[in-house]
């Protein structure tokens, strides 16, 4: 993913609860990368072949489950209580730059691009792509290979692309991601996970 800088522990012991008490486990000998400032909050899990960027947060009872093909996340985006990201056979999952997951939300083999929103409890599948700053409302289903062009709005079951999101409501979506980076601050700094 272009612009990911992570941070490679390669080489080190992954402590099963790192920066917030979520669990991180290789598996079949893939390590997640975990890049600088990531928070993972307790109950969540990171799992095999996943890059996590600088400034991710990962909230509680996420599950992101790289077993079968990779995850990525990309730098400052998060992804909210709950949330399911995996992967089918030839979809991995990619997340870009400041993307916002609502709460439980299930990404599944599917690819999102920088700044989207995605709403909570919606449910993107394999090989669907989410196009720059497109937002998919809160339950839309978006069917397999299904493609939101840049800043529309896709609402629905399945999901249908109803407009086009105006100036203004782009700059609302963009507070979020950045409000994300610091609240996960905040916890990173709080004395609630006092091993950090
Ligand atoms: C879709 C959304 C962005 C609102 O868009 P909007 O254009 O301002 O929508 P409005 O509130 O004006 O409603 C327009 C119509 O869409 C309907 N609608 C609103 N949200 C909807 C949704 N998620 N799915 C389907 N229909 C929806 C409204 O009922 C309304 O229907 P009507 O015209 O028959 O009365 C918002 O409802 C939403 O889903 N936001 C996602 C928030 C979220 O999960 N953020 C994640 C971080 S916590």
């Amino acid at each position: 993913m272009e612009g990911l800088t992570i941070q490679n522990p390669a080489g080190l012991v992954i402590p099963a609860c790192l920066k917030g008490g979520g669990l991180i486990l290789p598996f079949r000998g893939k390590h997640p990368l975990i890049g600088k400032r990531v928070f993972l909050a307790p109950q969540s899990s990171v799992i095999g072949e996943v890059a996590l960027g600088d400034d991710v947060s990962i909230w509680f009872g996420v599950v992101i489950r790289g077993d079968i093909a990779c995850i990525e996340v990309g730098r400052g985006s998060n992804i909210q209580d709950n949330t399911v990201l995996h992967v089918g056979d030839e979809d991995p999952c990619l997340v870009g730059e400041d993307v916002v997951v609502g709460h439980g939300a299930v990404l599944h083999g599917c690819r999102i691009q920088d700044r989207c929103t995605i709403g909570m409890g919606a449910v993107v599948l394999n090989g669907a792509l989410i196009e720059e700053e497109a937002v998919v409302g809160a339950g839309a289903l978006i069917p397999p290979r299904m493609v939101v062009p840049p800043r529309a709005l896709a609402l629905g079951q399945p999901a249908r692309i109803v407009r086009e999101l105006s100036a203004e409501e782009l700059e609302q979506y963009a507070v979020f991601a950045p409000k994300y980076v610091r609240v996960a601050e905040a916890y990173r700094q709080s004395d609630v996970f006092p091993d950090m």
